[in-house]
């Protein structure tokens, strides 16, 4: 009888252990084979973004006079923040900004630079940093330099005088200028994109398809003549608004410019206005079906493309994050707008973005966080310090270790639905199915797989086999997890209540490991396989 009494008292522990997840169905496989790959990881996905908009560059990035800055001017904390995201190239100056910009105000001697009304954000800009200083922070960062050319309210002379500042070693005017500023070496200024979401009509100078595209493809001669190997990037849709019909955008901007640009540039910011932990949570699977739709557009139009010996035309994220809060009329404009502070759920979402890229690392090789430091961050800088967002976290981690190639894995996971709702605030309506709960990518460079799974599962862990299908696990696997007790949980100057946190080696046996994703949670696990 007492034997019996155990037994049952122990059938009721093990139940408790494993059985919940077992009976609600969260049990999951995750399948790869290093043969199987998808693409090169291009390093130019973990890209940023620097505007001239509320604190991004005075107050962010630079701030002279400061006691936390060098004698650059530049903030010391927020530099050694900013390399901790190995951040590959950073886009600048705009964004919304450039399209009323003109570079000639921000370079030279500081106090000969004129102050001009900023019009985009409602701001005096006193053009105290410019090309000069850009270029001296993406060296001192380590990233290399992403310019956008006015194609608003500039015009197509003004971009290639631009690009001979940056790009002609001496001989005419604005090369010799460049060297009467103090630069006798060339910036080398690769990435250059030709105008930001033109297909907006709050965009200073929007024009219509047709219009932008003559006028850029006009730009691209002028700049290719200068510097013939820049690499070009075009405005594609402005987060896909059904009213600015963005298939037809896209079609008309990738079939027009198929012979000169080298991406199309794209551009996501979703939100939770509606407090729906499940619609937010699928956000991405949004961008992977746009990134699908792009792609065979683009694949239509390379077959009657005359490229040379150029690459086919790719995707380029120009602008991604999650941004609703600070979306109201008084928090987009003057020098504290677009400030969000950023929970758990929005870190999950970014590596739900990022796993996006990972996933379609065929066709995305260009992408970048909108922005780097203050507005819609993962850097949050005041006078007093600096702190570290929660969607830093994700960044950090994919920049460091997803690198090589992308794996195209087996993922069998449960899923949910979602009902309808709006992406964001501006954003299309979508309804998701099948929706899993582990949204998976990885990757695979000399000898060490690298998985990223994002578990969506607001409760409940999922227990999960992850299986090599083309050798086996050739030593222990080692852990990362960001995560929380509570989803809504934010960081603060001294705060970390979201990070990476190290969790205990896995000891794989053979070729497979068995392990338990927890709750609303971002695990990265790293180990050799042979
Ligand atoms: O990143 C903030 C703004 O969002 C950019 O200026 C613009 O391109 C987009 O609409």
């Amino acid at each position: 009888m007492k034997k019996r009494v155990i037994n049952y008292f122990g059938f009721i522990v093990l139940f408790c252990l494993y059985g919940s997840s077992m009976v609600s169905g969260q049990n999951a496989r995750i399948k790869f084979d290093t043969d199987r790959i998808v693409g090169e990881v291009d390093k130019n996905i973990y890209g940023n973004f620097v505007e001239h908009l509320g604190r991004c560059v005075y107050g962010g990035i630079y701030e002279p006079g400061s006691k936390l800055s060098g004698p650059d001017g530049f903030r010391k904390d927020v530099l050694e923040a900013v390399k901790g995201l190995n951040v590959s190239l950073i886009r600048y100056p705009g964004g919304n900004f450039v399209s009323n910009y003109h570079w000639l105000d921000g370079v030279g001697p500081k106090n000969e630079r004129v102050p001009r009304m900023e019009l985009a954000w409602a701001r005096l800009e006193t053009n105290e940093f410019g090309t000069d200083e850009f270029i001296r922070y993406c060296r001192a960062a380590g990233s290399e330099p992403y310019l956008s050319v006015n194609m608003g309210t500039g015009t197509i002379e003004e971009a290639q005088r631009w690009v001979e500042y940056c790009n002609v070693k001496e001989g005419p005017y604005y090369a010799e200028l460049r060297k009467k500023h103090g630069f006798s070496e060339p910036f080398n200024v690769k990435y250059w994109s030709l105008g930001n979401e033109m297909d907006g009509e709050w965009q200073m100078g929007h024009l219509n398809a047709e219009d932008y595209t003559k006028k850029a493809l006009e730009a691209a001669k002028l700049m290719r003549l200068t510097s013939p190997d820049v690499k070009l990037v075009a405005a594609g849709s402005s987060n896909y608004r059904p009213a600015a019909d963005p298939d037809l955008w896209n079609r008309t901007t990738i079939n027009n410019l198929k012979n000169v640009i080298d991406y199309i540039a794209l551009h996501m910011y979703v939100g939770n206005p509606d407090n729906n932990y499940y619609n937010f949570l699928s956000t991405p699977l949004v961008m992977e079906q746009r990134t699908r739709i792009v792609k065979g557009m683009i694949d239509e139009a390379m077959q009657k493309a005359d490229r040379g010996t150029r690459p086919p035309l790719y995707i380029a994220w120009d602008e991604y994050n999650v941004w609703y809060r600070a979306r109201t009329t008084e928090t987009m404009k003057g020098t504290r707008a677009l400030e969000e502070r950023y929970d758990l759920e929005d870190a999950l979402v970014i590596g739900g973005f990022l796993n996006v890229f990972i996933r379609n690392a065929d066709i995305i090789k260009m992408a970048n966080m909108a922005q780097l430091v203050n507005v819609i961050a993962p850097i949050f800088a005041e006078e007093k310090g600096m702190f570290r967002q929660t969607i830093y976290f994700p960044l950090e981690l994919f920049a460091k270790y997803m690198h090589g190639k992308s794996l195209d894995l087996f993922v069998d996971s449960p899923a949910y639905n979602t009902d309808e709702f709006y992406l964001g605030l501006g954003e299309a309506k979508t309804k998701q199915s099948n929706v899993p709960y582990l949204d998976v990518s990885a990757t695979y460079s000399n000898g060490e797989v690298v998985l990223c799974v994002v578990n969506r599962h607001k409760d409940n862990p999922v227990r999960t086999d992850i299986i090599c299908q083309s050798g086996e696990f050739s030593d222990v696997l080692k852990v990362f997890e960001i995560n929380a007790s509570d989803i809504k949980a934010t960081n603060d100057f001294g705060v970390e209540n979201v990070r990476t946190v190290s969790k205990p080696d896995l000891k794989p046996g053979g070729n497979m490991v068995t392990y338990s994703f927890p709750a609303h949670s971002l695990t990265m696990i790293r180990g050799k396989v042979k």
